[in-house]
């Protein structure tokens, strides 16, 4: 019997999931499935403690395809070495859970089983998402194998988060949730797994801020930080230092981003001065309250005392002020989030902020914009290119707009 492996490419993506034997192995389950949806092919090996935890048929139902595993590995019918077969196959590898057993297979360059056989016998990038219990994870061994194996640029490693381990312990060494194994997927989908932002400081702020009349109450706006957020990723995944400032979200910022919560414009002025002369991108996506109440009250306000009009005043503006302080080299990326006509507006801004880069994107069409997972956007630079982006994810137009940046600006 041949193994059923389709021997020319169609346009769909390629990812091979490789699932070691940990308890987080329950949480590939919903990788795979989404991978599935987004219109990925999704193949799986199982290695053998894998098949401990989950098995070969929850995965081959999810993935639509048979699983691999040793006893397939070791059948002697082949038409080709399967691994050799499933290493060409593969657009991109992800091992998850990650054990510490396959890491140091893998550190070493040994392959005693399907899945490290696979990685030896392919070139793709293979995307690490290791699990383990605290101890395990900080042995010096392990570390050292972690950062040994790293140093082989093919890899790229996800951090592991802090949390309550199957061991009942809290500590470091739970597995980055699926969402964020997806959002590293679809990346290095995109980049092909170059990290063109490596060694660079990329300083972004995200979210709203919030000006407050009284402990409770205050001005804002919708804004959810979905696009900070996705632009944080995007720039971790080319290999970016990451710092994001942001106002306040539902959601954790990626493991291995610096992340700075900040309520109002102020506060969110003073972080991105502390953190301007590092940065090498500076891309301010926070929808920033124009203005705030002029008074504040520590204490609440009883209903009968609230103003009928509230008296106002501007608040900094963040961005020009950065355009002020940067110095040539960096580069200094705003948003105009608009109605109606996108680029008048977007290009005013462009020249009264002395920015190099503008996305303007409208917020006033379906599926994009504020809390929208999707966007559409044209970006316009400073020296009169534009480039326009199709409705997408955030996550793809944080990629298109730092690919604009690299080859515009560079
Ligand atoms: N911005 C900022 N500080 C402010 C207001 C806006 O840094 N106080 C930044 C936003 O983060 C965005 C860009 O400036 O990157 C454009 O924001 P926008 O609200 O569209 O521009 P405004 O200058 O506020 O112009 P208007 O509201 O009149 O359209």
């Amino acid at each position: 019997m041949s193994h059923p492996l389709p021997q020319t490419k169609n346009l769909k993506p390629r990812v091979l999931v490789g699932v070691g034997g940990g308890i987080a192995a329950y949480k590939v389950c919903e990788v795979v499935s989404q991978l599935f949806k987004t219109g990925v092919e999704v193949r799986v090996i199982l290695t053998r403690s894998a098949q401990e935890f989950i098995t070969p048929l929850t995965l081959a139902t999810l993935s639509r395809h048979s699983a691999y595993t040793d006893d397939l590995f070791w059948q002697a019918n082949h038409s080709r070495p399967l691994h050799i077969d499933l290493g060409e196959w593969a657009d991109l590898l992800v091992i998850a859970p990650m054990t510490a057993n396959t890491l140091a297979k893998l550190a070493c360059g040994m392959a005693d089983n399907l899945l490290t056989n696979t990685v030896l016998a392919s070139t793709c990038p293979v995307l690490l998402a290791p699990a383990m219990n605290t101890d395990m994870w900080e042995q010096l061994a392990v570390q050292r194998n972690w950062q040994h194996l790293l140093t082989d640029s093919r890899f790229h490693g996800m951090g592991t988060a802090s949390g309550l381990l199957a061991c009942d312990r809290v500590g470091n060494g739970r597995m980055a949730e699926p969402q964020e194994i997806l959002a590293y997927i679809q990346s290095l989908l995109h980049t092909k797994g170059q990290r063109d932002l490596l060694g660079k400081q990329v300083l972004i702020s995200a979210g709203g801020t919030r000006e407050y009349l009284d402990p409770v109450r205050f001005i804002g706006n919708p804004a959810t930080g979905k696009m900070g957020l996705a632009l944080a990723q995007a720039a971790l995944h080319r290999g970016a230092n990451v710092t994001l400032v942001h106002g306040v979200t539902n959601w954790d910022a990626p493991l291995g981003v610096q992340a700075i919560p900040v309520i109002n414009a102020e506060e969110m002025q003073q972080v991105m001065w502390e953190y301007l002369p590092s940065a090498d991108v500076i891309v301010m996506s926070a929808a920033v309250a124009d203005v705030k109440p002029q008074d504040y009250s520590p204490e609440k306000l009883p209903k009968r005392s609230l103003p009928t009009a509230l008296p106002l005043e501007p608040v900094p503006d963040i961005l020009a002020s950065l355009a002020q302080l940067k110095q040539p080299h960096q580069r200094l990326i705003g948003f105009a989030a608009q109605t109606g006509d996108i680029i008048t507006p977007a290009l005013e801004k462009l020249q009264r902020k002395k920015l190099d880069v503008i996305v303007a994107n409208p917020i006033d069409q379906p599926d994009s914009g504020f809390g929208s997972d999707n966007n559409q956007a044209i970006f316009l630079d400073n020296q009169g290119r534009h480039e326009k982006v199709p409705p997408c994810s955030k996550l793809q137009m944080a990629h298109h707009l730092y690919d604009f940046v690299i080859s515009n600006l560079s």
